[in-house]
């Protein structure tokens, strides 16, 4: 049994760092033609490579956004789908800012729906289609501070489930996984190394994941190796959930 992507088309968003970026590089070592999206007008430097090319969005820009829906519609194939882009701005629900929730929404939760509403239309003709939304474990617990996260994210799982089930006649497979704690500039950001250290020797795997870990998940999920799994989410965390 061999994961195989030769042949493959992909979206991967958020694909210029961080988990987004692993799985952009394992599928392209796999052998998918892979398009990444990031938030820069130009591609990075070390972008893109082999068979991928670059798509600049920033998902907080609802006109770029639009256009940015509009070259994906034109698209004659997407056979794997990953909508990983995502957010985080952390505050006690008293201080929240409406601004936060525009973006954390706009990013984590309404780009992928428009994502999975326009690829599902292309995955539909081709009678074939994978998708994969990157939520967390703040989208099945919460903690402090992770409102507006945990709002987003548990609005993923809706997305997930639903279209799991209007897109299951045409072989379209959706699902998401739920990473724990993953070594990454996102989680850098928010907890710093000071916390990062205190938090992994609370996981009962007493360390934070590696993107590749993630990835890993993800690629089975968006393979032919998965032919009956949809609307599923697969929480990757180290044991963090269940303490
Ligand atoms: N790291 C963790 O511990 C962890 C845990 C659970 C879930 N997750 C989820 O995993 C996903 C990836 O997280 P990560 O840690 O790999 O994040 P990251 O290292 O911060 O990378 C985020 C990616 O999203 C893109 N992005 C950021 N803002 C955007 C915007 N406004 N519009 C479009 N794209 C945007 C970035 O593009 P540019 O670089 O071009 O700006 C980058 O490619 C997210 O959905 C996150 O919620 C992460």
């Amino acid at each position: 049994m061999k994961i195989d992507f030769q042949g493959k088309i992909a979206l991967v968003t958020g694909g210029t760092k961080g988990i987004g970026r692993q799985v952009a590089e394992d599928l392209l070592s796999l052998g998918a033609d892979v398009y990444v999206t990031g938030t820069s007008s130009l591609p990075p430097v070390d972008l893109p490579v082999g068979n991928e090319r670059y798509l600049a969005v920033d998902f907080t820009d609802r006109n770029k956004t639009e256009r940015f829906f509009e070259v994906v519609a034109k698209m004659d194939r997407i056979d794997v789908c990953i909508n990983n882009a995502g957010i985080n701005r952390i505050n006690p629900i008293d201080e929240t800012l409406i601004e936060d929730w525009d973006d954390i929404s706009a990013v984590n939760l309404d780009a992928p729906f428009m994502m999975v509403r326009c690829v599902s239309k292309i995955m539909k003709a081709n009678n074939y289609g994978r998708i994969i939304n990157v939520s967390s474990v703040f989208g099945v617990i919460s903690k402090a501070w992770r409102v507006l996260y945990s709002m987003s994210k548990f609005g993923l799982r809706g997305l997930t489930v639903s279209s799991a089930i209007d897109l299951a006649p045409f072989n379209i497979l959706v699902n998401s996984v739920s990473p724990g704690f993953v070594v990454t500039e996102l989680t850098q950001r928010i907890l710093g190394s000071a916390e990062m250290e205190r938090m992994a020797a609370e996981l009962p795997i007493g360390r934070f994941a590696q993107p590749e870990e993630i990835s890993r998940s993800i690629l089975f999920l968006a393979s032919d190796l998965n032919t009956y799994i949809t609307g599923h989410n697969l929480i990757i965390d180290g044991g963090f959930v269940n303490v």
